[in-house]
């Protein structure tokens, strides 16, 4: 079995069920309001899908607040307050989104300077920002510092100097977490608890590196260790890792109060889990349940620290997949679409639509499975093999791979995928020269554009040489 970068697993390929109801909405999958109207219409958030793609044209993102919100405090209510929630920003960032969640009450986690520029322009407060990032250069600890940043995560020893040298200059001492790789990674439906020392982040616990950049860090007149930090994998489905990962943390602190005495623990009084908690992208997954998660985690870390003579700590979390991922829908309108004889058992319906791997490049980068739909109409015909394909210039440029779908989905219709609020317009390109979609809010029957379509003045906009 490989594991992908994602946590799927690319041996298994499953298709929307031939059995089900292809004009129902998995629930797991699409955002929380989204149902088929009487007009069998599909809506989000009280506006029909079919009128967003009038107003704002396709591709578009359709966000549902109501469903961002809820799971907002869903998290926060697991987790024993808002603030030790972190919403992951690099899953999807714009100001709107920001503003949300500082509303909802939650801390962000921000992994460059571009994404705290603008969670600072939309007002979040810098002293709620962790600041991430394996390779921050000395400008953006700089910025960092001079904002405010409540914490800086530190992830290797030259960024343990740069830190202290950029708080000196700025006459502060400034919060720090350290990034601790715990020898446990975990991805969709198991964890492997020996090895993955070998990968970009953190500071190794089994290498003795963890233990010697703690005791720098707290003993440096410039930093503040405030809190030991890990992100041990994505698309996570049990609780196991999370529980192994703060087990092995807390023996971490255990070690520097040995070392350096009880009073560690007065500014140290936070772990955080980093984020990574599983959705579901096909009907028949399930997302991983967070009260239960929480419950397991947070009882955990209790009895350890009981165990270890130590404060139990405060545990923070980044979620990103879990909290935006539901939330918003894809449109896409189909184009053309062809019959391939694959051999002689499968021929295979293709479906091209509007976008693709420039507005998401999951299913290209790591296979990443994802469930379509048609949204302006009811659809019958018999259910035949299809793949979903965009319209860049690449022959993997493939959105749903291997799905049953009606055969009388035609040029026209719209097609709409679930589950892609996170790392979909995030990490989306101009490949092409295609202009990345708008994005659409929707909340009650309203919609409003939070990010406009790119035009072709802004690709110009970036030349630097004109024809004449
Ligand atoms: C340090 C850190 N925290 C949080 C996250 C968010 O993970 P997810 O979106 O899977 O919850 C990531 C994802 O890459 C990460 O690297």
């Amino acid at each position: 079995m490989t594991i992908l970068g994602n946590g799927f697993d690319s041996s298994e390929r499953p298709n929307v069920p031939d059995s089900s109801d292809f004009n129902e909405l998995p629930q797991a999958v699409w955002p929380i309001t989204a149902k088929r109207g009487a007009d069998d219409v599909v809506e989000v958030g009280g506006v029909a899908l079919t009128d967003i793609a009038e107003e704002f044209g396709t591709p578009v993102f359709v966000l549902d607040e109501e469903d961002f919100r809820t799971r907002c405090r869903a998290m926060a209510k697991a987790f024993r307050g808002a603030d030790n929630v972190h919403y992951a920003s690099k899953a999807f960032l714009c100001t709107t989104v920001v503003k949300w969640a500082q509303e909802e009450g939650l801390h962000l986690d921000v992994a460059s300077g571009g994404e705290m520029g603008v969670a600072l322009h939309a007002g979040f407060p810098a002293s709620s920002m962790t600041f991430h990032g394996n390779n921050k250069s000395e400008q953006e600890i700089a910025d960092a510092i001079a904002a405010g940043v409540g914490r800086i995560v530190v992830d290797s020893f030259i960024e343990l100097e740069r830190v202290s040298a950029a708080a000196a200059a700025a006459g502060v001492v400034q919060d720090v977490f350290i990034r601790v790789t715990p020898g446990v990674e975990a991805h969709t439906h198991e964890f492997i608890a020996t090895a993955h020392e070998d990968q970009k982040f953190g500071f190794s616990l089994a290498a003795g590196d963890a233990l010697e950049a703690t005791d720098r860090a707290y003993t440096d007149p410039h930093l503040r260790l405030t809190g030991l930090h890990c992100h041990i994998g994505s698309q996570i489905v049990d609780a196991d890792g999370f529980v192994l990962a703060a087990e092995r943390i807390l023996k971490a602190v255990a070690n520097l109060v040995g070392r350096h005495g009880d009073a560690v623990t007065q500014d140290l009084t936070t772990l955080d889990l980093g984020g990574g908690f599983g959705i579901a992208y096909l009907p028949g997954e399930f997302p991983l349940e967070i009260q239960g998660l929480a419950d397991e985690i947070l009882a955990a870390v209790e009895a350890e620290a009981e165990r270890l003579g130590l404060p139990t700590p405060t545990i923070a979390i980044e979620p990103g997949r879990s909290l935006i991922g539901p939330s918003m829908v894809t449109v896409y309108t189909v184009g053309t679409t062809k019959q391939v004889q694959v051999d002689e058992r499968l021929s295979r319906r293709y479906l091209s639509v509007d976008g693709g791997m420039s507005d998401n490049i999951r299913p290209a980068l790591y296979s990443a499975p994802y469930d379509g739909r048609i949204v302006n109409r009811r659809v019958s015909g018999d259910r035949v093999p299809s793949r979903v394909v965009g319209k860049h210039c690449e022959s993997g440029d493939i959105l749903v791979n291997d799905a049953l779908y009606p055969n009388d989905i035609a040029e026209g219709d719209l097609l709409a995928i679930g589950a892609t609020g996170a790392y979909c317009y995030a990490m989306s390109s101009r490949y092409n020269m295609l202009q990345r979609p708008a994005v659409v809010a929707v909340r009650d029957g309203q919609a409003r554009l939070i990010l406009r379509r790119e035009s072709l003045s802004d690709l110009l906009s970036l030349e630097c040489e004109n024809p004449s």
